[in-house]
């Protein structure tokens, strides 16, 4: 007759060592995002700097501000990192010697534009009123440069 559980099984010692090592790293790691969550990443820490220094150098560009958050420009946009759409910061850097930008700017966002960036689209924004185009540009052209 056969007795398995006569021995206990052996679990040879490296094995506790790796769940271990394993666990401490899981635990590290969902500190870390922790921290993360709790102070931003560096893109939104470069986010919120960029943010503050207009607000505190040029104050009547908030409003701008103001309608291009309201809006649903952030789904695309980001203020220092790319995704669907460039970053402001880019925007604002690259039309820095332009005099005629806001008005440019401020086109591009009631019409939309594709070919600048890339291919990918913007859509047109008609329910953004002229004044508040023009606006919203002025504050994204007041943007400091992207970090390289
Ligand atoms: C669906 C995604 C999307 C949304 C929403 C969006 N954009 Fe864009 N935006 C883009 C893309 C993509 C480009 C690059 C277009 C190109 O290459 O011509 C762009 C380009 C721009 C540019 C640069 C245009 C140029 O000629 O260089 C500005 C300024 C801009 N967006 C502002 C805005 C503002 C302000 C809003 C909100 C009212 C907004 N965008 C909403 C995707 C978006």
């Amino acid at each position: 007759m056969q007795d398995y559980d006569d021995e206990p099984v052996q679990r040879p010692k490296w094995l506790a060592w790796v769940i271990i090592i394993g666990m401490i790293l899981v635990v590290l790691g969902l500190l870390n995002l922790g921290v993360r969550l709790y102070i931003g990443t560096p893109s939104d820490q470069a986010t919120a700097a960029k943010t503050e220094a207009v607000a505190q150098q040029r104050p009547e560009l908030v409003q701008g501000q103001r309608l291009v958050q309201g809006s649903d420009c952030m789904r695309c946009h980001g203020v220092d990192r790319k995704f669907v759409g460039p970053s402001l910061a880019e925007v604002a850097q690259r039309y820095q010697g332009r005099s005629d930008a806001p008005e440019y700017l401020a086109g591009k966002i009631r019409e939309g534009s594709v070919g600048v960036w890339g291919r990918t689209i913007m859509p047109r924004h008609p329910q953004v009123t002229p004044e508040q185009a023009v606006l919203m540009a002025q504050w994204i052209l007041a943007l400091p440069a992207p970090q390289p």
